[in-house]
């Protein structure tokens, strides 16, 4: 099924058309699997859905007032910053068990990790409520209600308003709003823009702040493939890690504390392990972080011809170096698996963004979309006035735009990705806080000796001494800092070690710790430090300051331009980009063509993990356990019909980063998966969704099962889920 995007008047100059042009423009168009929708919009969608085989009402899916689905759905969130969602994941028991992909717990593993007991390593189960590991630094939120409040963000909005009145307006508007709904509920009220700034819609959230550590399996099954197979498919991860939601004795939400209680939900997943079959009906809820559907032509060809390349060179030198740091030691591993995985999946990515691109022509195709657009204004006097010159301003600011967030993202991606340098950074960042001396001094020294536990010096010094070259290569010459123009490249990193007291944890805690407030002569004196601020004064003010007058021109006209794109292309649903709110995607189990003469199947089994493990690659080695679990054929009640133990499984759903940890469903709203990733050839479903190409990558629940019963020997989770579908 497909929904064609046609403006309204399209007769009259399609004809003009060629063949080929007009097929390019309309494989832009949506297809039913493409799209992130909003669970309070559902009935536009729920018709198609249940076409697609779907058995549930847009009620059994999302209700304020009785339970439904959403309710088992949660969003992980650092506590510091609770309305950006890192991951997504669900409630699997009334005891508030909460399942979510390994790569989102990693960094609580790592937090309790240590040589002595290596959790990344060996994994971790908890045996009994007691052994569950708290004290995170990690929440998890449910979505209470959301609602359409673009009528009172707007009071007051007119078109004729500058662009800063007209911001200042509606961010006092929704402060108002998201103060007035937080204190008169009790819970946490945010505000979202959506549609580029043309709408705005409430989330009312439930934050609970004592999540604890209950199982995860080692990392070589966790993130069996490591690097080499992120972003790919054929694919074998076994990408999950458990949590559990403490409450009070109300069981309210409430700081970590001895006195806490196991959550007590009242709305958790039924899990179906029936084995699975191509053209399965998927639905699947989670919070996706940003997309940029929407965007001009020459924006994706910025980001494909600028930006990607950018990211994806720098990068590429920082992995390769602290790799060689963690083969050789068995510590910096620890520290280290963290940062680079970060680091390096990023990386990967913009690679494949790239070469979808390319290869399925978005510019291309954007470029005959904006001709039909354009010659959709030229039909009446009222649109000429409304859009006439917008693309061309746009695209003429656009170029300004491009110089100046180049310099930026070589900055971020080079001086501020030293982790040297960032040690004066967040120090400055603290002594310009509005709060008292004893404050200061508290959090610096908080910060240093939580820095410094996973630091390793010998492995920042070459990444920094490659990342200065890179900058001074690469920078224009009025945003070289004045310290480092003085500097000798081959021998910066060293100097700055030398001559610093802040690269060694002891000298740095006792400066710091000597008196309340600290000797700020000495400290600019350091290079270190006088380096860093110098740093962030040229990108906060020679460069962020004509960057960030010219994003608000490029966010004015992006607002127009989708605007126009929901006007000129009114006959087609239009999904609102990802912005951190709670989405629903939904498509079906299948395969795909990845190149010519090529297809690959949508499941894959153990068995791959042991051919895999044959090849002698790092990144493919797996504990003997599940070696001999695996020539037991001791796979439980959760293999396939053949015999087989399933591990992973694709299908057509449109997610991005966010998305990790999301429940899939089957057509009755049974987990039957954990979303993990997309594969490489589809990663451009960020800027373009292409349905021949973009398929997301779950970890079937039955793997889940199996890893806990037969491999952990955590039989007392399993018998704390409600499961359907077993095969014995
Ligand atoms: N690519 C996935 C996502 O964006 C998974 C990342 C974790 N896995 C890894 N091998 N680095 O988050
Ligand atoms: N792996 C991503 C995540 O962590 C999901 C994706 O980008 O497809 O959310």
């Amino acid at each position: 099924m497909v929904v064609l995007l046609f403006c309204r008047t399209k007769t009259f100059f399609m004809k003009r058309l060629t063949i080929t042009f007009l097929a390019a423009v309309l494989s832009l168009a949506g297809h039913c699997n493409e799209g992130m929708w909003l669970p309070f919009l559902l009935e536009n969608n729920i018709g198609e859905m249940r076409e697609m085989g779907l058995h549930l009402t847009a009620d059994d899916i999302y209700n304020i007032n009785q339970a439904c689905l959403k309710d088992a759905v949660v969003g992980f969130v650092d506590l510091d910053n609770p309305f950006s969602h890192f991951c997504s994941g669900s409630v699997i028991s009334a005891q508030g068990l909460v399942i979510t992909n390994h790569h989102c717990g990693l960094s609580v593993v790592q937090q309790h990790s240590s040589l002595q007991n290596d959790y990344i390593t060996n994994g971790f189960w908890a045996m009994s409520l007691a052994d569950e590991l708290g004290g995170n630094d990690i929440g998890v939120c449910f979505l209470r209600r959301m609602e359409d409040v673009t009528e009172t963000i707007l009071q007051g909005v007119s078109d004729t308003l500058s662009v800063k009145r007209r911001n200042d307006l509606i961010n006092s508007n929704i402060s108002q709003l998201e103060k007035k709904v937080s204190d008169s509920t009790g819970l946490k009220a945010h505000v979202d823009a959506f549609y580029c700034d043309n709408e705005y819609y409430l989330s009312v959230y439930e934050i609970f702040e004592d999540i604890r550590l209950v199982g995860t399996p080692p990392i070589e099954v966790g993130k069996f493939g490591g690097d080499t197979d992120n972003w790919a498919w054929p694919r074998h991860t076994g990408d999950f890690t458990l949590f559990r939601i403490y409450a009070d004795s109300q069981n309210q939400p409430a700081a970590y504390s001895d006195k806490n209680v196991p959550y007590r939900a009242s709305n958790y997943l039924k899990i179906n392990a029936k084995q699975k079959a191509e053209g399965d009906f998927v639905m699947l809820m989670g919070y996706p972080g940003t997309t940029n559907e929407y965007l001009p032509s020459f924006a994706v060809a910025a980001r494909q011809d600028v930006f990607d390349p950018l990211v994806v060179n720098v990068r590429g030198k920082s992995i390769n170096i602290i790799k060689e740091h963690m083969r050789a030691d068995q510590s910096v591993m620890i520290k280290y698996t963290s940062k680079v995985a970060s680091l390096a999946n990023a990386w990967k990515k913009y690679q494949g963004e790239r070469t979808g691109l390319i290869s399925k022509r978005v510019v291309e195709k954007k470029r005959g979309r904006e001709q039909l657009m354009n010659k959709w204004i030229a039909e009446t006097d009222e649109r000429k006035a409304q859009y006439g010159n917008l693309l061309d301003y746009y695209e003429a600011d656009y170029i300004e735009y491009v110089k100046q967030e180049k310099a930026r993202l070589l900055m971020s991606e080079t001086l501020y990705k030293s982790e040297m340098l960032a040690i004066g950074r967040k120090i400055r960042t603290i002594l310009n806080l509005n709060i008292s001396d004893s404050a200061k001094q508290s959090q610096i020294i908080d910060y240093l000796n939580d820095f410094f536990t996973d630091y390793d010096l010998a492995t920042d010094r070459t990444v920094t001494s490659m990342l200065i070259g890179e900058y001074l290569d690469n920078a224009l010459p009025e945003h070289i800092p004045p310290t480092l123009k003085k500097m000798n490249r081959a021998t910066a990193a060293d100097v700055l070690i030398s001559k610093s007291f802040l690269t060694d944890s002891a000298s740095a805690v006792a400066f710091f710790k000597k008196s309340l407030a600290p000797d700020t002569k000495k400290l600019m004196k350091d290079p270190l430090y006088k380096l860093a601020d110098e740093a962030a004064l040229i990108y906060n003010i020679t460069i962020g300051n004509p960057l960030g007058q010219i994003e608000r021109k490029i966010d004015n006209h992006q607002r127009l331009f989708m605007r126009l794109q929901r006007q000129c292309f009114a006959n087609s649903r239009i999904f609102p980009d990802a912005n951190s709110t709670f989405r629903i995607a939904y498509g079906q189990i299948g395969g795909y063509r990845p190149s010519d003469a090529v297809r690959y199947t949508p499941f894959s089994t153990l068995g791959g993990i042991m051919e895999k493990c044959d090849l002698d690659v790092y990144d493919y080695t797996v504990p003997d356990r599940l070696k001999q679990l695996y020539a037991d054929s001791d796979f439980g009640p959760y293999r396939n019909a053949d015999g087989s133990m399933p591990v992973c499984f694709l299908s057509t759903c449109h997610t991005t980063g966010g998305n990790s940890g999301s429940p899939m469903f089957d057509a009755d709203g049974n987990l039957i998966g954990l979303n993990f990733d997309r594969v490489w050839e589809g990663t451009m479903s960020d800027l373009q969704f292409d349905a021949d190409i973009c398929r997301n990558i779950g970890l079937d629940i039955r793997f889940v099962l199996f890893f806990i019963d037969k491999y952990a020997g955590a039989r007392h989770l399993i018998e704390e889920l409600d499961i359907v579908g077993l095969s014995e």
